[in-house]
């Protein structure tokens, strides 16, 4: 598990509804809390999950900006980008800005066309839930080094796994 999260900063979870995205949040959110003693702050518009002791749960979105550039060291969750970050130019520099707080980000989506070219160019490890060929060919450029065309073909709570310069895993989520 260490190796999937020590070395990087920011992520991504993409897929449809009911995939198991949130579920895989929480576990990454509990992990980074244990090995990084990181706080979750957490954007969720919808707040119909408990993301834990650890983790403080926003529904307003400048409550949360404004929250965030306060905190140092946080793990900052972003679920859903389709409905807040959804392709916004001007919070394009948040993901810059986050890293000289110290946080950690996690952005969750449904597909590519979430984030903009150079948001996506940002992650250094993504999870794919069910995406289609349109979505994976933009993944595909961002990770030119593994093959993510298993994508198109996963069952429910089955995901793919890449880091720049790592192979695509495949693994299936507990619950
Ligand atoms: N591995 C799993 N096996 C069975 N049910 C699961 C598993 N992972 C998640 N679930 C359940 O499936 C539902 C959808 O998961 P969720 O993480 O909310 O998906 P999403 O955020 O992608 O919509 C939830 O009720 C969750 O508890
Ligand atoms: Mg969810």
């Amino acid at each position: 598990m260490n190796d999937l999260f020590s070395s990087y900063k920011r992520f991504g979870i993409f897929g449809p509804s009911e995939a198991g995205k949130t579920t895989l949040a929480k576990k990454i959110s509990w992990h980074l809390f244990k090995t990084e003693k990181r706080k979750s702050l957490v954007l969720d518009p919808v707040a119909k999950d408990f993301w834990g002791n650890h983790a403080q749960v926003f529904t307003k979105e400048d409550e949360f900006w404004k929250i965030i550039f306060r905190e140092r060291n946080g793990l900052v969750i972003v679920d859903d980008a389709s409905v807040t970050i959804n392709r916004d130019n001007e919070l394009n520099g948040v993901f810059t800005t986050l890293r000289h707080q110290g946080h950690k980000l996690l952005v969750i989506g449904h597909s590519a066309g979430n984030l903009l070219p150079q948001m996506r160019e940002q992650l250094q490890r993504i999870f794919l839930f069910l995406q289609n060929r349109d979505s994976v060919e933009k993944w595909q450029t961002c990770f030119p080094g593994a093959d993510l065309s298993d994508a198109v073909n996963l069952r429910q709570y089955e995901f793919l796994t890449v880091a720049n310069f790592q192979p695509a895993l495949r693994v299936k989520l507990t619950k």
